[in-house]
Parts: structure tokens; C-alpha cells; sequence
């Protein structure tokens, strides 16, 4: 008899695909839009529900739907790969965009471009960025979303791939916040890339290399 699993191996599937340097740039493209859909479906699974009663062709029934109003926060650029993916499940999301660049010698992040609607306090916040390598990018966007009103307990930071550093180091000022990943690493090389990892995700996806 085969016994339904939680998402971990098909995870694994998708990452060992986007790990892999000879994947070619459209399976790069199509693992990745994979991967952050079953990200997007835990992130279904921890959001708060509520009951409502529906009325079926044949009576009356009670079923659940999303109950808090829910805010996308892609990071320019290799977050928009996951947008998406996300709005296939949230499909009544609004959408704030945050561009961030991390310098290539300091990996210091430099804020270009910020957008957002206005939050509310009740509001789950959903942080898109495939990878979190020393933290620079998530802790700036944090900051930024604290800045504008979001309760720290109603962020998630949905992502790829994260280095154990980066997340030590967001944990570190953002306890509350939860981070969903379909994969950790412990390495960050001298040019804090993260090793194992996939390499530059946006290189591979927009084929910049
Ligand atoms: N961003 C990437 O694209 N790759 C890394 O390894 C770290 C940050």
C-alpha cells in the first residue's frame, strides 16, 4: 500500500534539478516554477482558515477558505520567479515589489526601488527571494515592512535555497518570522555564494551568465 508523504522528497526532486549545473535554462525555469509552487502550497497550509458555508448544486455545506488578507513582496530580481507560482494560490494577493541589488564585492544590499501598498497589521506579508545567503537582503526588506506597519508574527520569508549564516543572522533580529525553504546549506564561499547551492539564481534564470 503506498502512504501519501509531506513534500520533502518532491522538493528534493525539484532542487537537485535546479542544483545541477548542466540543467539547461528552460528546465532551470520550469523546476524552479515547480519548486516555489509546493512552497507556496506549505505557505497554504500555515495561513489561518476560516469556515463558510456554501451551498453545493445538491444542499447546503461547510467548507474553508483563507481568512487574513494576504501581501506578495517579490525582491527584484530573481524574486519575481516565484510570483507567479504564488499568485496561482493567492490569486487575490496585492503585490508590493522591493528592489534590492547585492553589491558583488561587499554583498552589501543597496535599495533601488521600493513599491508597496499599504499594510495592515493583520495583513500576512509573504516575502518572495529564492535564496538567503548572508541575510543582507532579507534583513534590509525587513526592516522596510516593519518600517510600513506588518506584525512580525504574519511574515513569511518563502525561498529556495538558504545558507544556515543567513538565517542565523535574520533569526537573530526577526525571531517571529517564519522561513520556508526547500533546501539548507552550511557553506557561504568568499563571494558569499552559498555552497552546495545552485549557483547565481537570476544569472540562470534571466541568462545573464
Ligand atoms: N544569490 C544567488 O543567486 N546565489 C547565491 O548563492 C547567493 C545569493
Amino acid at each position: 500500500m503506498f502512504q501519501t508523504n509531506d513534500f520533502k522528497k518532491i522538493k528534493n526532486i525539484y532542487l537537485t534539478n535546479l542544483r545541477n549545473k548542466n540543467t539547461s535554462r528552460s528546465d532551470f525555469r520550469q523546476n524552479a516554477d515547480l519548486i516555489s509552487r509546493i512552497i507556496a502550497q506549505e505557505t497554504l497550509t500555515i495561513i489561518e482558515t476560516e469556515t463558510i458555508t456554501i451551498q453545493t448544486p445538491i444542499e447546503t455545506t461547510i467548507g474553508l477558505q483563507i481568512k487574513p488578507k494576504i501581501m506578495l513582496i517579490p525582491i527584484l530580481r530573481s524574486g519575481m520567479s516565484m510570483l507567479e507560482p504564488f499568485l496561482y494560490y493567492f490569486k487575490n494577493a496585492s503585490i508590493g515589489v522591493i528592489g534590492l541589488k547585492r553589491d558583488e564585492k561587499t554583498a552589501i544590499a543597496h535599495l533601488y526601488y521600493q513599491n508597496i501598498p499599504k499594510i495592515n497589521k493583520s495583513e500576512i506579508v509573504i516575502i518572495l527571494d529564492p535564496m538567503i545567503a548572508t541575510g543582507g537582503t532579507g534583513l534590509a526588506t525587513l526592516k522596510i515592512l516593519m518600517q510600513l506597519g506588518a506584525t512580525e508574527e504574519n511574515i513569511i520569508f518563502a525561498s529556495i535555497i538558504n545558507s544556515t549564516e543567513g538565517i542565523n543572522a535574520i533569526k537573530a533580529e526577526f525571531p517571529k518570522i517564519t522561513i520556508l525553504q526547500a533546501g539548507i546549506d552550511n557553506k557561504l564561499n568568499n563571494n558569499k555564494f552559498i555552497v552546495p547551492g545552485l549557483g547565481d539564481f537570476g544569472d540562470r534564470y534571466y541568462g545573464t551568465e
